[in-house]
């Protein structure tokens, strides 16, 4: 077996607790040493369910933990690039949870801490790892579509504003648009094999706002647990956004993301579109025209858990640092993302087109 990797996890809210310790205990190569949370109650029930025998409510005490070699950043998104140089600077492989940072400028200076420490840094970019994303972009890398040159992306709630922190921008660094946008505009582009943005007209908006529901499904930050609205609640965050994303050679990316809409229910999907044929991912459908007449294709797929995706991403994060490989969605890759997402709100403050050089 390959060295056994010592690993810590900062911040020990849902995501921690449901996707990344329980990934991390699948994996026979790994040993949980360490939870942080500067709620210290809560980094050590978390630790103790884990059966990590390290916890801190002060990250950097986890970070001063020799034999934590790697570890996951599951922070609120203010604290992704501090957090993810601190580690990096005391030589700790770090997996962050996306966003990668705030603005693409502190994303760069992620990366740069990365370079200098030579140390491997991953973005949890879990949705890479579903089996339909990974197969469709295996078809486009077959050249399965010939000339790609449009593609849709959307990811729509009708009433899932998480509130919490992701509803304060100084905290989350925007809405829903970095929250699920980051998702939608990430894998997309990866599928499409990373084209490079070149102009954004992007739009967000905050319309609905607060709003209570007698029965709350949404997503419930673990600072909000047991209180009651814990959710829908919108604080200066954007609800929705959607933009038009020209990239290079020439495909438009169009996006549509948002935390409150009034839409019949949930619905996340991608499109893409080629001279040879075009494909939907959910689930995944192929057409094309073949012998003169229309084809619809349905390779046998099947969708995991949504952990399951976070489970994969970590084992491949755990592969990155055992044999010194560059990770699937690594930093460089993620400051392009900041870069539109950054594009996108400037130019909905703007008006304006807003040109990434
Ligand atoms: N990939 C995905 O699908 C996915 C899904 C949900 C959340 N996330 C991301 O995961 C991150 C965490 O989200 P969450 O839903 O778990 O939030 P959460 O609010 O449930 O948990 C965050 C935890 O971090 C702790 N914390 C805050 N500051 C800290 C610090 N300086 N040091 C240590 N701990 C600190 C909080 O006390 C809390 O326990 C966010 O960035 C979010 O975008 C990703």
């Amino acid at each position: 077996m390959a060295n056994v990797i010592g690993v810590g996890v900062i911040g020990a809210g849902n995501i921690a607790e449901m996707n990344h310790l329980p990934g991390y205990q699948k994996q026979p190569d790994v040993k949980i040493l360490a939870v942080a949370d500067v709620n210290g109650d809560r980094a050590k029930a978390v630790a103790a369910k884990f059966g990590s025998p390290h916890s801190y409510s002060n990250y950097e005490e986890l970070l001063a933990n020799p034999e934590v070699q790697a570890v996951s950043v599951c922070t609120p998104n203010f604290q992704h690039a501090p957090v993810s140089i601190a580690a990096l600077n005391a030589g700790k492989h770090v997996l962050c949870e996306k966003p990668p940072a705030l603005s693409a400028d502190e994303g760069r200076r992620v990366v740069a801490a990365a370079e200098a420490n030579r140390r491997t840094y991953m973005i949890c970019q879990n949705h890479r790892f579903r089996p339909e994303v990974a197969l469709l972009k295996r078809y486009v890398e077959a050249g399965e579509f010939g000339e790609l040159y449009y593609a849709k992306a959307s990811m729509l709630r009708r009433r899932g504003s998480p509130g919490g922190w992701f509803a304060q921008k100084k905290l989350s660094g925007g809405g829903a648009l970095i929250d699920i946008g980051v998702h939608a505009l990430d894998y997309t582009r990866w599928i499409l094999g990373n084209p490079r943005p070149r102009q954004v007209l992007g739009v967000t908006r905050q319309k609905i706002g607060s709003y209570q529901l007698e029965e709350h499904r949404s997503y419930t930050p673990a600072d909000m647990r047991g209180q009651a609205r814990p959710a829908g609640w919108a604080g200066d965050a954007d609800e929705l956004a959607f933009a038009v994303i020209r990239m290079e050679p020439d495909i438009t990316l169009m996006l549509e993301v948002s935390w409150a809409l009034n839409i019949e229910k949930d619905s996340t999907s991608t499109e893409i579109f080629g001279t040879k044929a075009g494909a939907k991912l959910e689930p995944l459908t192929i057409y094309s025209e073949e012998m003169g007449r229309l084809v619809d294709k349905t390779p046998r797929v099947q969708p995991i858990p949504y952990a399951e995706t976070h489970a994969r991403a970590i084992r491949h994060f755990i592969d990155c640092v055992q044999e010194g490989k560059q990770p699937l969605s690594d930093g460089a890759q993620a400051v392009v993302t900041l870069q539109i997402l950054d594009a996108i709100y400037a130019s909905s403050q703007s008006g304006q087109l807003v040109e990434i050089p």
